[in-house]
Parts: C-alpha cells; sequence; structure tokens
C-alpha cells in the first residue's frame, strides 16, 4: 500500500455525501479494489505454498526466507519507479503494465521448475506489486470527484486485506492436495480481472490535461462526472493552479522538512518491524508450532484467525479513524499488539520450536496453543484497526506539498525495505534465539514505538493539510 492522496484519507465521512456514481466510477471502484485484492493476494499466498514448495525442493530455512520475501524487494523497486512511469506513460498504462507482469510472475512461479527460477516469479510478481501499489491510489484518487475520493481509497486497503484472506481461503481449499503451484498460478485470475476492467477505461483527466490532451480530459471528465462535466473539469483545473511544482530531492532532505520526513520514515518502519508480516507470511509455520497437528488445521486457523480478523477490524478503523483520530487508535493498537506479542511469547516458551520442516502430525492443540492462536487473533485485529491504515493516513498528510511526492515515495520505499528485512530473517531469527525470545523482541519493539508516536507524532485528525504544513513551518522557524 503506498501513495494514497491525503485529503481523501482524512476527509470526515460527513463530508463524503452522496455524488452521483456513474458506471465509469463504479468501474474506477473496481479497479482499485482488484488491485488491492491482487496485492493482498501475493502478500497471503506464501503462507500456504511454503508447506508444498518445502516438500518439493526441500530447501534450507535461508532459501524459504528469500522465497518468501524477494516479492517485497520486487516491490520496493517497482514503488520507487512507478511514480516516474505513471507520469510518463500515464495511470492507465502503468497498471497495465502491472497487471501483465502480474500474470507473467505468476506463470513463472506456477511453471517453475526449480527454486532459483520460484525466485525470479516472484520478484516480478513484487515488482508488479510495487508498481500498482502506486499507480492504482493514484488512478483512483484523480479519477474520483473530491467528495467520494476518501472512500475509493479506504477501498484499497480494503482490498488488500481481502485479498490475503483470500490467499489464506484458497491455501485452505488447496491445501489437501500441496498443490503451491495452482496457489501461486491462481494470482494470475485477478490480474487477467484487472486488465479486463482498466481496457474499457480511460485514463485520469488530469493526467490527460497534464499532457496538453484538454480533448481526452474533457471526454473522460464526462465520463465520471455525467451530472456535471463543466463543474468536473473546472474542479481539476483550479486543482492544477493549485499544484507547486516538484521539489529536489535536496529539498526533500533539507533540514526544515526534517521532521515530517522523520516522522513518516518512522511510521514506516515501525509498522514493519513490530512484526506483521512475519506473522502474515509465516502463519501456518507458528500454527504448526502451536499445535495445530494437520496442514488442513494450520490453514483453518490461518484464514479465520488472521485473514477474517483482518478483513474487519480494518472496516472498524475506516469507519473510526476520523472520529477518534489518529494517536489514540496507533496508542491502543500498539498497547493490544505489545500485550499480545507477550502472551504468544509465553505460550511458545511451553512450544516445540518452529519446525523448519512442515509439520503434518503432532502432540494436538495445548492449552499453549489456544493461548498462541487467541494472542495472534487480538495481535492481528489491534493492528488492523491501528498500524495497518492509520500510518498510511498519516503518510499521506504530514508531508508538505512540494515534498509530498517524494516524501511518500521515501516512506513507502522504507516500508517495503523494513518488510523484506523481518521476512527475510524472522525464520533464521527464531532458529538462533527461539520463538519465545522472537516475539518479546517483536513485543518491545511496540514498546519503542509507542514512546516514539506518544512524543513526536502530533494529532492531524480535523487539521488541513495547509494547517499541518504551516506547524512544520513554525517548528522549524522557517515561513
Ligand atoms: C501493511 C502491509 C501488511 C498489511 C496487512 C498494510 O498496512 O503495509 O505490509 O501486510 O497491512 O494487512
Amino acid at each position: 500500500m503506498a501513495s494514497t492522496t491525503s485529503e481523501a484519507a482524512g476527509a470526515p465521512p460527513e463530508e463524503q455525501s452522496s455524488v452521483p456514481i456513474s458506471r465509469w466510477l463504479w468501474l474506477t471502484g473496481a479497479v482499485i479494489l482488484v488491485a488491492g485484492v491482487l496485492f493482498g493476494y501475493d502478500q497471503g499466498v506464501i503462507a500456504g505454498a511454503l508447506i508444498g514448495i518445502e516438500k518439493e525442493f526441500n530447501v534450507s530455512t535461508q532459501l524459504v526466507e528469500v522465497i518468501t520475501s524477494w516479492v517485497t524487494l520486487g516491490a520496493l523497486v517497482g514503488a520507487l519507479i512507478a511514480g516516474t512511469v505513471a507520469d510518463r506513460i500515464g495511470r492507465r498504462p502503468a497498471i497495465m503494465g502491472a497487471a501483465v507482469l502480474f500474470v507473467g510472475g505468476a506463470l513463472v512461479e506456477a511453471f517453475a521448475p526449480n527454486p532459483t527460477v520460484l525466485v525470479v516469479g516472484r520478484l516480478i510478481v513484487g515488482f508488479g506489486v510495487g508498481v500498482a501499489s502506486v499507480a492504482a491510489p493514484l488512478y483512483a484518487s484523480e479519477m474520483a470527484p473530491t467528495r467520494v475520493r476518501g472512500r475509493f481509497v479506504s477501498g484499497y486497503q480494503f482490498g488488500i486485506t481481502f485479498g490475503i484472506f483470500l490467499a489464506y481461503l484458497v491455501d485452505e481449499l488447496l491445501s489437501s492436495g500441496d498443490a503451491w503451484r495452482a496457489m501461486l498460478g491462481v494470482s494470475a485470475v485477478p490480474a487477467l480481472l484487472l486488465v479486463l476492467l482498466i481496457l474499457p477505461s480511460s485514463d485520469t483527466p488530469r493526467w490527460y490535461l497534464s499532457k496538453g490532451r484538454t480533448d481526452d480530459a474533457e471526454r473522460a471528465v464526462e465520463r465520471v462526472r455525467p451530472d456535471d462535466p463543466a463543474a468536473g473539469m473546472a474542479e481539476i483545473e483550479a486543482s492544477i493552479a493549485e499544484d507547486v511544482p516538484q521539489a529536489t530531492w535536496a529539498e526533500v532532505f533539507a533540514k526544515r522538512w526534517r521532521t515530517p520526513l522523520l516522522l513518516g520514515i518512522g511510521l514506516a518502519v515501525f509498522q514493519q518491524i513490530t512484526g506483521i508480516n512475519a506473522i502474515i507470511y509465516y502463519a501456518n509455520k507458528i500454527f504448526a508450532a502451536a499445535g495445530f497437528s494437520t496442514v488442513a488445521d494450520q490453514t483453518a486457523a490461518t484464514t479465520w484467525a488472521i485473514g477474517a480478523v483482518n478483513v474487519v477490524a480494518t472496516l472498524i478503523a475506516v469507519a473510526f479513524v476520523d472520529r477518534l483520530g489518529r494517536r489514540p487508535l496507533l496508542l491502543a493498537g500498539l498497547v493490544g499488539m505489545g500485550l499480545s506479542l507477550t502472551a504468544v511469547g509465553f505460550a511458545f516458551r511451553s512450544l516445540s520450536d518452529i519446525p523448519a520442516e512442515p509439520v503434518t502430525q503432532s502432540a494436538g492443540v495445548t492449552n499453549s496453543g489456544v493461548v498462541a492462536l487467541v494472542g495472534l487473533v487480538i495481535y492481528i485485529a489491534s493492528f488492523a484497526f491501528s498500524l495497518g491504515p492509520v500510518v498510511w493516513t498519516l503518510i499521506n498528510e504530514i508531508f508538505p506539498r512540494d515534498i509530498r511526492g517524494r516524501g511518500v515515495a521515501v516512506a513507502t520505499a522504507f516500508n517495503w525495505g523494513s518488510a523484506w528485512l523481518v521476512s527475510q530473517f524472522f525464520l533464521s531469527l527464531t532458529d538462533s534465539i527461539g520463538q519465545a525470545s522472537t516475539f518479546w523482541l517483536f513485543a518491545a519493539l511496540c514498546l519503542v514505538a509507542f514512546v516514539w508516536i506518544w512524543r513526536y507524532v502530533p494529532e492531524t485528525r480535523g487539521r488541513s493539510l495547509e494547517e499541518i504544513e504551516a506547524m512544520w513551518r513554525q517548528r522549524s522557524g522557517v515561513e
């Protein structure tokens, strides 16, 4: 999830009144939702697929980590270049390109004759994820009239969690046959759907105007604002007139914007180093170690305890983020995450190690296993109503306008980078210090994040982007 446009994420629900939504706007909504689902599917699917991959290729712990985590490396590169690509060739071709890469990458994964080819497939898919994670929210936020933009942007977040859930469901349905190739290959289906949805759509009026293609811009506005195309056009022209030239990289790192930059990077990093993707990617292995004896039991626990809870709690956050504010949600979420991880750590102290080999038989779920399960449910729910969506909301609203594009890109890159770090080293970490200490380490990082957010992150609820910018100017003494 990446550069969502900010006013949207922070727009109070009451402002998002009932603008008539045209057929084309529904189509745009479907594009953003399917793009989110794709992203989530590829995040989630590996949890179930690893079991079959390990059986077939007999890979080491390190290679399991590479196969799991290199999607995030590809995404890191994809997200970094996506903005430039979407500006040059357009948002629509960028999304289409990402979807085609997806299909290609999914097929490479599904037919991989050896682990190396599989890793190449993961990188290609990741690259597509990264491009889509920037281009799709951009497309949606530029297509939607201001008042429904918030719904479109949260639609993307919802799509991601729904995609993770869907991946877990597919893993569960296919778990009996070790069908890891089918699990990975299935991601070609939503990618193809995305191509079909984007084919009849046009590019965004804003992009056409930026290229001087006024006729195309007018046609695009007529499609999404059939009620009042002239007002739609005026709205876009006015917002382009307010555009500020993009700052140079030197300015992004200049002293006067140090605070928002450090805040953006800090939020992005804390969202990952508190363990979310270790749980999302390795859930089945964790449940296996918690005594869930069959593959079917492990995938069922992953689907419902992690996947479904994640979707439901995200919906709660979307409903409350503008009413309760960002800080209370973040702080309350971190308390829930920290305490539940501590309990999971204690549960694992009396359990066996997370197995390197897939577990098909074990002693069954013990009391400690139940504590681990409940702990993980609380952890995922706490993340999903706080750090999950709220970090992205904040990242998209704290940067001053002229460095926003690049600031968001830097924060996003740090997010993918730390996601890679955690998923790359989680299993090795559990091998060397044990699972209990690994979960306690994540819990300690929740505490550090709590103190840091308490101390440094300002409340932005109800503040306009201009007020937030003025606050940084005042603090750095620059007017
Ligand atoms: C994070 C992802 C994570 C997802 C889980 C997002 O906010 O950026 O890394 O996998 O939440 O729902």
